[in-house]
């Protein structure tokens, strides 16, 4: 293994400064692209909390620091944060795409970004099937 492939998936792809560029990028994309105009109307009209928690989500969840986990008493779900959000298949589409999107711009390793996009695609496709046994 190349010392490039050591280390957690958040090492890899740059650590905080990655998590916070890839939620930043996914929200500036969702925000001015009418494309996603169904996926933004259901977001809050700030979009600045849910920009930050999300970074902090991606850090725990490709294996970095756990503080926004334990900020949150340690326990989230993020099936059951969605659910009753009435996602269909169109806004978890639009949610897939958008990410895609920001991913294409910053993840340069692209097997390591088909793995990622795996991941969040059928996460994305759970939460619309409003299931929750995968998560
Ligand atoms: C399938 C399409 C999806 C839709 C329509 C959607 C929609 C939303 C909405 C409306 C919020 C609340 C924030 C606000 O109102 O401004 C939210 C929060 C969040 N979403 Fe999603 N989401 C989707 C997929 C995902 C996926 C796949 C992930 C993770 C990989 C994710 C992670 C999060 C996180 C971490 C938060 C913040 C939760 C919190 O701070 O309580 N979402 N999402």
């Amino acid at each position: 293994m190349s010392e490039a492939e050591s280390g957690t998936i958040y090492d890899r792809l740059g650590g905080a400064a990655f998590t916070r560029a890839l939620a930043d990028r996914f929200y500036d994309i969702m925000e001015s692209d009418p494309a996603y105009a169904g996926l933004r109307a259901m977001h809050e009209p700030d979009l600045g909390p849910v920009r930050d928690s999300f970074a902090g989500f991606l850090a725990t969840w490709l294996g970095g620091p756990r503080d926004w986990l334990a900020a949150r008493g340690g326990g989230f779900c993020v099936m059951s944060r969605h659910a009753g959000m009435g996602i269909t298949a169109e806004t978890a589409g639009q949610w897939v795409a958008a990410m895609r999107a920001a991913m294409a711009e910053l993840v340069t390793d692209a097997r390591l970004r088909a793995k990622i996009d795996e991941a969040f695609t059928r996460l994305a496709a759970a939460m619309a099937r409003g299931g929750g046994e995968n998560a």
